[in-house]
């Protein structure tokens, strides 16, 4: 859950201020401290430090070292707390290897007492300091720098993304993957790797992701990559990344967040536009002649996959939703006739990536549902169906999710068009969606900034609906939780008779999601027994609707059917937290302890 970045030019250039630069792109993948490496002149500078990117480049003036090859990490803590000495690059004892790393090196310890009894000082409580040490061992033995680097990644078990300088071969940046991303820019002169896409896109469009297992090395020259020893081919490999470099930028928005919101209407047109429905029909085909399915995902994308899984119940169709990471509880199940959905926009959340790969060893089929072309979720897959969201730098997930549903609900038509099934409602309502969502936002921003002050001087919520509305509700109070450290819970309204209601005072916030009409009346009864305990009423309810009166605050979002709701019913909601955060001062960009992508168990 690190960012890392490495680069390799032809000629000396301002390098500490292009790493910061990519730092400041990498910083939504963990932001407690961050740091560079820099070949200079012969010698090999260091600098690296607690805080966020910019404070730390400014005290410790990135910008003012110059070079031709470095690295750069940003960090979210695993192994040990963050601090300076923790902070990556790592080096060997004589200074001469700089590391960055993002995953868990699993056998650091054993590989740690190894060194020690060489001679080795460690200096960080971090599993990736052995790998400098490592390296600086072998050099000692008499291996070249890349025979060192080499026979090290063969040492390391776990996952890792890695980037590595050596003054012995300085004008190289030697790389290696295994379940963390790692990309390849591939430049005209010059080379970059990175952790992800829009730090690229800085550089070149043209983008190599990495396989697990391949490692290598970036020169201005070119890029050389091996697997077990043997040298991988890597014509036919390099792609043209759609995105802008300005798509991966705040385009003058004060958060990530608010732009991503925002640009909800043109992701959903990109995804929708995107459609194949040669690949939708086949992919409804897989499901139809699935024994069972399965839904994976974790949290945002778990919940797109609810609307999925509950709108199958429509076909009279069930299939089973599992939170990720807890395939393991289900691994006894999966069978070679059935088929798993996997929902994650990165496509690199591990525990997807693993459940993924427990349906595979069973013999099932993996149908994959990503934003991240050519991630590994999307590798791994039997099948892959792509949002076409852009890139997503905020950490909480908003049109990630939206499109996800927007996908789901045409996988959804096409497996109802299979069945026979009239589906011109619904595929009416999804050609509405991007406008429908946008006119949630122009209805809604401004509600949703007043009621901000209100949720705001709460320390509870709750979020209730029913049916097609649930996974909305989760959504919700998600969003809340995640950036504005309010404690939110979502129930089934039914369910919240039976204990949630016993905390519900005056002015307790409680929103109610009626995106699926099927609830309407019996979620009523639940406002009404909230009303009782003088809880804040607030709703999202379809426009024009007389909900308006039972309600103390409203959002009013345009009707359709239920699935598609899902994608604009949560748009009020997602501002609703997006406010509130603001109100409390937190960053919602950069939520504390959280990281865009979970790539550790
Ligand atoms: C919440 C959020 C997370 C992610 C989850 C899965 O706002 O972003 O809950 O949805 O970590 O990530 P992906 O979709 O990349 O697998």
């Amino acid at each position: 859950m690190c960012g890392i970045f490495g680069i390799a030019l032809s000629s000396d250039a301002a390098l500490g201020a292009i790493l910061r630069r990519a730092l400041e792109r990498l910083e939504y993948r963990g932001y407690d401290s961050a740091g560079i490496a820099v070949v200079s002149s012969g010698s090999l500078v260091v600098r690296k430090d607690v805080g966020k990117v910019a404070d730390v480049a400014r005290r410790h003036g990135f910008d003012s070292v110059r070079g031709r090859t470095g690295v750069a990490h940003t960090r979210w803590a695993t192994h040990g707390k963050p601090s300076q000495a923790n902070a990556h690059p790592h080096t060997d004892c004589a200074g001469r290897i700089a590391v960055v790393h993002n995953g868990i090196i699993e056998n650091y310890e054993e590989l740690k007492a190894e060194l020690a009894a060489k001679g080795h000082v460690f200096t960080s409580e971090t599993d990736t300091e052995v790998f400098a040490h490592l390296m600086e061992e072998y050099e000692r033995e008499g291996l070249s720098p890349w025979d060192a680097f080499r026979k090290a990644v063969s040492r390391i078990r776990g996952a890792y993304a890695l980037a590595v300088v050596d003054l012995g071969e300085p004008d190289k940046v030697f790389f290696a993957r295994n379940l963390s991303p790692l990309i390849v820019g591939v430049g005209d002169g010059y080379n970059v790797v990175a952790s992800d896409i829009p730090t690229i896109l800085d550089h070149t469009k043209n983008a190599l992701p990495l396989r697990d297992g391949e490692y290598g090395y970036i020169s201005p020259a070119g890029v050389y990559i091996e697997r077990d020893g043997v040298a991988v081919s890597i014509s036919g490999r390099v792609q043209q990344v759609p995105w802008s470099a300005e798509q991966a930028l705040r385009g003058g928005y004060p958060h990530f967040m608010l732009k991503e919101i925002h640009e909800q209407p043109e992701a959903l047109s990109s995804t929708i536009a995107g459609l194949e429905p040669r690949r939708l029909a086949e992919a409804a085909e897989m499901l139809l002649n699935a024994r069972r399915i399965y839904v994976l995902g974790a949290g945002t994308s778990y919940y797109a996959g609810l609307v999925f899984q509950l709108g199958l119940t429509s076909y009279k169709l069930l299939a089973y939703p599992i939170i990720a990471s807890e395939y393991a509880t289900y691994e006894g199940v999966f069978d070679s006739d059935d088929v798993a959905i996997a929902v994650s926009q990165s496509g690199e959340t591990i525990d997807t990536i693993k459940a993924a790969r427990a349906v595979k060893e069973r013999g099932a089929k993996v149908i994959a549902i990503t934003n991240v072309v050519a991630s590994t979720l999307a590798r791994e897959s039997d099948y892959v169906l792509y949002t076409r969201a852009g890139p997503e730098i905020g950490v909480a997930a908003t049109k990630t999710f939206t499109t996800q549903v927007a996908l789901l609900t045409a996988l959804h038509i096409a497996v109802g068009r299979a069945l026979g099934i009239d589906v011109s409602a619904e595929e009416s309502s999804l050609k509405r969606l991007p406008d429908v969502v946008r006119r949630a936002i122009e209805l809604n921003e401004g509600s949703a900034k007043a009621l901000a002050e209100d949720v705001a001087s709460s320390k509870n919520a709750y979020y209730l609906s029913r049916g097609l509305g649930m996974p909305v509700a989760l959504e919700g109070a998600l969003k809340l939780k995640e950036i504005a450290y309010i404690h939110a819970e979502a129930y089934p309204a039914g369910e919240s008779k039976h204990g949630p209601i016993a905390l519900v005072e005056e002015k307790f916030p409680v929103v109610f999601v009626f995106s699926d009409p099927s609830a309407k009346e019996k979620l009523l009864n639940n406002v009404a027994e909230m009303r009782a305990r003088d809880a804040l009423l607030i709703g999202v309810v379809p426009k024009g609707d007389d909900l308006t009166k039972k309600l103390k605050y409203v959002f009013e979002v345009p009707n359709m059917d239920p699935m598609t709701n899902a994608a604009s019913f949560v748009v009020p909601l997602q501002l609703l937290a997006y406010y509130t955060a603001v109100r409390l001062g937190r960053d919602p960009d950069k939520p504390r302890n959280l990281a865009k992508t979970v790539t550790v168990e």
